[in-house]
């Protein structure tokens, strides 16, 4: 079976908020993932949920539900929240779902068997609040600890570690030898320095039940479960796995992760397959962080942005589209209502929108809707436009990609605004440049219709509607001069309508 391309996100913590650093990462992995559709490639595009742990377990209790019922209720939740952002996922993985406990608890017997985990004794200071242990250097200047560690108390406990330091050579030489391998650069050159300075410590594996029940259990220990790390990384290999499919799928093409759960990628991750003789990805692309104004987004403060409301008032599209053309994948994003409304403005409703719904309205009611014989004039620009636009998908470079997009809907409206087809259709003896510049128009109407597919996707099935064209699904079909002559156009409808804080 040939390879398919195989994309991941990072999965949610089913007792977290959907809010938007959740919703970017989804849409990003979504753009990718149709992108690559739209290029002929054969996708699968994997996102869910991370359900185990300690704060699930508590959460569950202090609501009277057993865990399990507790994550059944959040998990439809998460999964309405997918279907609003349009996402185009393939499957949709919950860590307790048994085809992921069951390939968890093989790779551990394997690991066991290798002789890789072994049981130790571990003294530490741990914080409840973030399930960890912690150290010296964690502490304040003065000793104190951070209130976002919670209660810091002294725990000697047995557990089971995985041996790392066996494989920390090799990845330092695997991330030297292949430069993509983390994504972008800054984050790459984050992981070798942090790699070179220290000896990493044996990882804890598992939790003993007494302190946490809520986890898969160690198969060979009936006293622990797994650390959920453990188990949420494996997410990634487990539904290959399940499904029959490892041979296609794995490696992954893409793990797509915000900035903080980089260690636990680019390293963890790949010392885990190494030992367990598997490929390694191939590429770790992480993302930025959202703020708000300016701030952490928080709930205690109010401070957040609900992508389910922004959806509600402003259309999935316009939601994709600001957060895609904001942010490159890399640094971190700042979001403001006002930039929001001036790039919907703007951008939408009086680039595209306002593009879209004249030239085809012309056509309308200067040709009765049918396209005249087909001409060049803007052919070469949308040729490199487009080729462009396909460059920056092929690299993941989704700002770049809408920005190329945007520069034809600019080049075409100056394009109106230079030739005044208005101005022509008062003048019979210019019916035949009117023609050229309807055709023109139209066909980059159609272009556009085709670029848009992977970041826009109901907004190119409009422009399609509105040219009474079967809906495009291959980027190969933004080449110049398919809009056939005598083919009749439907009647076009604002895409994006005008909204009145704008026309003030
Ligand atoms: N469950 C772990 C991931 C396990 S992956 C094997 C987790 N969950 S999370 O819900 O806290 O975060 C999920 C993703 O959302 C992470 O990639 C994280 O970086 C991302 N984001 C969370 N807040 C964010 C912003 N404010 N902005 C952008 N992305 C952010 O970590």
């Amino acid at each position: 079976m040939s390879k398919r391309f195989y994309i991941t996100t990072a999965i949610d913590y089913v007792n977290g908020q959907p809010h938007l650093g959740h919703a970017y990462e989804k849409v990003v992995a979504d753009v990718i993932a149709r992108s690559r559709r739209a290029l002929g490639e054969d996708v699968f595009y994997l996102t869910g949920l991370d359900e185990h742990g300690q704060k699930v377990q508590q959460a569950a209790q202090a609501e009277g539900k057993e865990p399990q019922n507790y994550c059944d209720e959040l998990a439809s939740h998460w999964q309405s929240f997918a279907i609003r952002l349009g996402l185009s996922n393939d499957d949709f993985v919950r860590t307790t779902q048994e085809r992921h406990k069951t390939v968890v608890a093989a790779l551990l017997n394997k690991l066991h068997a290798q002789d890789d985990v072994y049981k130790g004794t571990y003294r530490g200071w741990y914080s409840w609040r973030q399930e960890t242990f912690l150290t010296d250097k964690d502490r304040n200047p003065d000793g104190t600890w951070d209130p976002i560690y919670g209660e810091v108390k002294e725990l000697v406990e047995e557990n089971w570690y995985f041996r790392m330091g066996r494989h920390q050579q090799w990845l330092i030489e695997h991330i030297e030898a292949n430069p993509s391998f983390v994504s972008p650069d800054y984050r790459r050159n984050e992981v070798l320095g942090f790699l070179r300075s220290v000896t990493l410590d044996d990882l804890c594996i598992s939790r003993p039940k007494s302190r946490l029940a809520w986890g898969i259990p160690i198969p060979f220990d009936s006293d622990y479960v797994n650390y959920v790390w453990f188990d949420a990384l494996v997410n990634y290999l487990s539904v290959p796995i399940a499904r029959g499919e490892e041979t296609s799928l794995w490696p992954a093409d893409v793990h797509l992760i915000g900035k903080d759960i980089i260690k636990f990628h680019a390293v963890y991750w790949p010392i885990m397959l190494k030992a367990m003789s598997l490929s390694l990805p191939k590429q770790i692309l992480v993302h930025g962080w959202w703020q708000k104004d300016g701030a952490k987004m928080s709930k205690t403060t109010g401070n957040v942005v609900d992508p389910v409301a922004i959806i509600d008032d402003w259309g999935l599209d316009a939601f994709r589209y600001y957060v895609i053309r904001e942010l490159a994948i890399g640094p971190d994003g700042n979001w403001t209502d006002t930039g929001f409304a001036s790039r919907y403005g703007a951008e939408l409703a009086n680039g595209l929108g306002n593009l879209i719904n004249r030239s085809l309205s012309m056509l309308q009611r200067y040709r009765a809707g049918i396209v005249p014989a087909r001409h060049d004039e803007l052919a070469a620009d949308a040729t490199r436009i487009a080729n462009e636009t396909i460059d920056h998908l092929r690299t993941n470079e989704l700002q770049a990609a809408l920005q190329s997009i945007w520069s034809l809907v600019n080049r075409a409206n100056q394009y109106v605004d230079q030739t005044a087809p208005f101005k022509l259709a008062k003048d019979p003896a210019q019916a035949m440049r009117l023609d050229e510049v309807l055709y023109n128009l139209g066909e980059t109407c159609r272009i556009l219709g085709v670029l848009l597919i992977p970041f826009l996707p109901a907004t190119s099935a409009k422009i399609f509607a509105q040219l009474n064209l079967t809906p495009s699904l291959r980027l190969d079909d933004a080449q110049w001069g398919a809009l056939p002559t005598g083919h009749t156009i439907s009647a076009p409808i604002p895409l994006f309508p005008r909204r009145d804080a704008e026309k003030k």
